[in-house]
């Protein structure tokens, strides 16, 4: 996973890979008709993005978040749909202490949850947790649930596990015989965490970054999409949950920026190869 070249809250503008950086806000002012309503910069300590969503509607209808994990994932995602206006729960490890300390902190306006609170009372869950520790989730209570699966299995994490590298599915097919009611679907997880922030841009900005979404059901692709929308980000279904191989380590999405265009056309070559 690339670790390099990461900046404080500055906006790509690319051409090809030429790359001119500017302040989230000035890039903001200079779409305003985009957003299609006033923008004010925000105030130097105010730790909370400018909005990127850009339909108008309300909060209440905006779909509750739910993320399993309060490390660097599940903050950075935190804070991304806190800012889009989303209500967002937040789950961590039973051995982290002074939860709600560090989300008040890192991120602000997400409620912490305990495991089963969370996955009753969200409408999307997001799992963010390290690859070896997701049977430590409450997958009973997933059936039907629209569930994210933003891990990645990495060895010098998870340590190697044999039975993974022994099997030819996609991680997400092995993970989702966790509970096959589930609607799983595999997204977040090809791109650097310290990105989530950074690379995020209105809809309509000619350099916006795509996310791919896989799953066998285009119903919670579509929810999941919607969300990826709403945060900064272009959503590109790239087919059935088998195909999420190309997002992990080693395929050929994986850590690569993208705009929507050469994502459909990699998936598309990938998919019909
Ligand atoms: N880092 C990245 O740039 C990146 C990008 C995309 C995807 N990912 C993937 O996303 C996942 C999370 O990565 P990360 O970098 O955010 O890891 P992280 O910083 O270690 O955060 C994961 C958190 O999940 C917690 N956790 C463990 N079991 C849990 C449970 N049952 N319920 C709630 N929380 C639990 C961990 O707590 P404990 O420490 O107590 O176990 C830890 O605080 C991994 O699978 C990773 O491969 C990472």
């Amino acid at each position: 996973m690339r670790r390099s070249r990461r900046r404080r809250c500055p906006v790509r503008v690319r051409s090809l890979r030429s790359s001119v950086r500017l302040p989230f806000h000035t890039f903001a002012y200079l779409h305003q008709p985009a957003l299609g309503r006033p923008y004010s910069p925000p105030a130097r300590n105010d730790r909370r993005r400018p909005s990127v969503e850009h339909s108008v509607e309300s909060e209440n209808e905006r779909p509750r978040i739910g993320i399993y994990g309060a490390g660097k994932v599940g903050t950075a995602l935190a804070r991304l749909f806190v800012a889009a206006g989303h209500p967002v729960l937040i789950a961590g490890s039973p051995r982290q202490s002074a939860l709600d300390l560090l989300v008040g902190v890192v991120a602000p306006g997400a409620r912490v949850a305990d495991a089963l609170t969370l996955a009753r009372e969200s409408d999307i869950i997001i799992v963010a947790v390290p690859f070896g520790k997701a049977d430590s989730l409450p997958w009973d209570e997933f059936d039907g649930r629209i569930v994210v699966d933003a891990m990645n299995y990495w060895p010098p994490i998870d340590g190697t596990i044999d039975e993974v590298e022994a099997d030819g599915r996609s991680t997400s097919e092995i993970i989702g015989t966790r509970n096959t009611a589930a609607r799983l679907v595999k997204s977040f997880n090809h791109l650097g965490y310290h990105e989530m922030e950074d690379d995020a841009l209105p809809a309509g900005a000619p350099l916006r970054r795509a996310l791919a979404v896989a799953g066998d059901d285009d119903e919670a692709k579509a929810a999941v999409a919607r969300i990826i929308e709403a945060i900064g980000f272009d959503a590109v279904d790239i087919g059935a949950l088998r195909e999420g191989a190309h997002l992990q380590p080693g395929g050929p999405i994986f850590g690569r920026e993208l705009d929507r265009t050469e994502l459909e056309r990699l998936a598309h070559e990938r998919v019909t190869a």
